[in-house]
């Protein structure tokens, strides 16, 4: 049911909104505030199930590194696939020629051309082209998508310059196509997708090689070019980041979605089926699918059971951009539905889903006015709701929830996978500097998120943070991708 109507506390110049009754046999005239107590049981209750007190966070650092070592073990021997990247050599910066990096992984996708010069001149010229990606093409067809792609790539090549240019003579166009999803890879230059994350759901696509499919699409609008390494955003940032600092040892991404991928001794990897035991490896962990020891409240179940990939990626929906909005918006709905927000009202927005998005809470949660000017307009810009003071307050609280239990989970991952590494090398021992190569506009943009998760870093690591540092990388995935393109191509 949806009525209009204006409430009584609304200023004049705000007008009316379109809102939806709590109870359907509700026939109301006009708003009516709640009287609700100052206490609020599904905000407090919400608080608890979120909580993660150090020692939580430790049980969850050690059981991300059990299945760590699961899933290193084994295929499909934890939560964490533990994807065999066959990406043994980082970038040393030998690296020379014209090579082009691919991006496709979230709502935009992008193409970049780089020149590379080796050791001395390094980077020598770079251009990049960011283009949003049609909702329906996410949900679509495997030809619509890559072919979107393909036509992208067409014009992108075309207004090439060729005075800052050069491709050799006697070669292709090399690209290093950074896909992120989970992807299992069959070498470094194909790879069948295992499924799909972050909304996407494109058909025709599950258990095929994707570069295959890109090559398809390539060939189809005309375009000679070859993927010599296929990668995760992980990985091509890990890649990037190594290019202008050698101690950079993980690579994490934390965007829409997540991920964290680092360099693995051989020797600790039982199913790598290869002679060698000696040596690195990058690992893609794919620990978005980390399942156990979360601090699961019903409301993550519910977006869960809603989603397109139901029952996975669960840490993915705890931690990762595309979602914290989300569960705030369930919690606010709970908390409207239950009298303790909003009036008696449900505002017809608020029962939308997705419509408040991370980069909402970020705003609010940067809000020092006193009487929190900037969460009254977003909520009354996005969810179409007159908050007083009080509601604004407690909305602040429930993003906050959120982004905590976030930040602090993430940051008990990134201490899962650093004592992996301090246990197979010795480096911080050593006195070795370790650097986490940090990418994503979660991390980017939300200072309390990033807060938070260095928080669980202090909390869980002490001293031993002395040795480590956590570097902010932004936009080096693509340059990654060109530099594996480069390290193995053909030519
Ligand atoms: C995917 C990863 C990717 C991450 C960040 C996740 O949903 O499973 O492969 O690296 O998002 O883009």
């Amino acid at each position: 049911m949806s009525l209009m109507f204006s409430s009584p506390v609304v200023t004049p110049t705000i007008g009316s909104f379109t809102f939806s009754s709590r109870r359907s046999n509700y026939i109301v005239m006009s708003a009516v505030r709640s009287n609700s107590a100052s206490t609020c049981p599904v905000l407090t209750k919400f608080q608890k199930d979120c909580a993660t007190p150090t020692p939580y966070l430790r049980n969850v650092a050690n059981a991300i590194a059990d299945d760590m070592r699961a899933g290193l073990a084994v295929e499909g021997g934890g939560d964490l696939d533990m994807i065999l990247t066959y990406v043994d050599a980082l970038p040393s910066g030998n690296e020379e020629g014209l090579f082009y990096a691919l991006d496709l992984g979230g709502t935009n996708f992008r193409v970049r051309s780089v020149q590379l010069g080796g050791k001395k001149k390094r980077v020598v010229a770079t251009e990049s082209e960011q283009i949003s990606i049609p909702q329906k093409l996410m949900i679509g067809t495997r030809e619509e998508l890559f072919g979107f792609i393909a036509s992208k790539l067409a014009s992108f090549v075309a207004k090439e310059k060729p005075g800052r240019f050069r491709l050799e003579e006697g070669r292709k166009r090399e690209i290093g196509f950074t896909f992120s999803f989970p992807v299992k890879q069959t070498s470094i230059d194909s790879g069948t997708l295992i499924k799909w994350t972050k909304g996407f759901k494109v058909s025709g696509m599950e258990g095929k090689n994707v570069v295959a499919c890109l090559n398809e699409a390539m060939e189809a609008h005309g375009l000679d070019m070859r993927v010599s390494a296929l990668v995760n955003d992980g990985v091509g940032t890990l890649a990037g980041a190594r290019y202008s600092d050698e101690d950079v040892m993980i690579g994490v991404i934390l965007g829409t979605g997540t991920n964290a991928c680092y360099v693995e001794q051989k020797h600790a990897i039982p199913k790598l089926q290869s002679k060698s035991s000696s040596g690195t490896t990058i690992i893609n962990t794919e620990w978005g699918g980390f399942s156990k020891v979360l601090p699961q409240t019903i409301f993550d179940q519910e977006m869960d059971a809603k989603s397109p990939n139901r029952g996975e990626h669960l840490y993915e929906k705890m931690i990762s951009g595309m979602y914290l909005g989300e569960i705030v918006r369930r919690v606010l709905l709970q908390m409207c539905e239950t009298s303790d927000l909003f009036g008696q009202f449900v505002p017809v927005k608020l029962s939308t889903p997705f419509e408040l998005r991370t980069e909402h809470l970020c705003k609010m949660q940067e809000d020092t006015t006193d009487d929190l000017q900037t969460v009254g307009s977003v909520l009354y810009n996005i969810l179409e709701v007159e908050a007083n003071l009080k509601e604004r307050r407690r909305v602040v609280e429930v993003c906050d929830t959120v982004v905590k239990r976030g930040g602090r989970l993430a940051g008990a991952g990134i201490v899962a996978i650093l004592e992996k590494i301090e246990e197979e090398t010795k480096r911080m021992g050593s006195g070795k500097r370790t650097v986490v190569a940090m990418d994503g506009a979660l991390y980017e943009k939300y200072p309390q998120y990033r807060q938070y998760m260095q928080d669980a870093l202090v909390e869980l690591l002490g001293d031993k943070l002395s040795h480590i540092a956590i570097k902010h990388t932004k936009d080096v995935s693509g340059l990654g991708a060109a530099l594996l393109a480069a390290t193995n191509s053909i030519y």
